[in-house]
């Protein structure tokens, strides 16, 4: 399942966010890159360890932890700290794979912990109009999905999808890219569970919370996610 999260950002924190990314110091993106990317990865990067990128993937984070739809799209077990990417004229990064395994490295714990990439996410920061090119490209069963959502809008997609961002020929495409690990790792049964929830909540819109049917869906939702969810 391919999931657009619609305006996690506002205009407000949008126009912060970019100020301090035309004031960073970027590097190349292959400084982080393995092999099979290091033959495809042409674009910079902010490095991860830098307290603007840890600033700004706090940012996120907190509006992550506030936004219903992506809670129920993704059922979030851990979240990697989000990366900063920037593509000008003649960026891209080639097809490829993510790795399926990430080390996530909490503040105090002296041992990382593994997280399996279940879903990538990619935040884009421009607005569309700033740029030419910049597609993020996702194969999927249905053929190649091309994606280029408003600044602020975020895409969820399988993390063992091959895909790629095509060459930007204008402007300048910033974006924010993390990997989560979902509560529920088989994809199906996850894509049944946000369906389920978010007719409940259109439900329980129209015809209250307290309606009968209302209840009886979303106990059935919550008996489902306590059948299917690992934590
Ligand atoms: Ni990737």
């Amino acid at each position: 399942m391919i999931t657009p999260i619609r305006s996690l950002l506002g205009s407000t924190q949008l126009a912060q966010i970019r100020s301090l990314l035309d004031r960073a110091d970027w590097v190349d993106g292959r400084s982080s890159a393995g092999a099979q990317a290091l033959e495809v990865k042409r674009n910079r990067q902010l490095p991860a360890d830098s307290t603007l990128a840890q600033q700004l993937g706090d940012l996120i984070l907190a509006a992550l932890s506030r936004h219903p739809t992506f809670i129920s799209a993704a059922l979030p077990l851990r979240i990697m700290p989000p990366l900063f990417n920037r593509y000008e004229a003649g960026e891209t990064y080639g097809l490829h794979v993510d790795n399926a395994i990430r080390f996530l490295q909490s503040p105090g714990q002296a041992a990382a912990t593994a997280l399996r990439t279940d879903l990538s996410a990619t935040l884009f920061l421009d607005d569309p109009d700033n740029y030419d090119g910049g597609e993020l490209q996702i194969e999927s069963s249905f053929g190649a999905q091309s994606i280029k959502l408003a600044a602020g809008d975020l895409i969820l997609y399988p993390a063992s999808s091959q895909h790629r961002v095509t060459p930007v020929t204008r402007g300048s495409r910033s974006c924010a890219v993390f990997w989560l690990q979902s509560m529920v790792r088989d994809s199906s049964q996850r894509e049944m569970l946000f369906d389920l929830d978010q007719s409940v909540q259109s439900l329980g819109s129209e015809l209250g919370q307290a309606h009968e049917d209302v209840m009886r869906l979303s106990g059935l939702y919550h008996n489902l996610v306590r059948q299917w969810a690992q934590t």
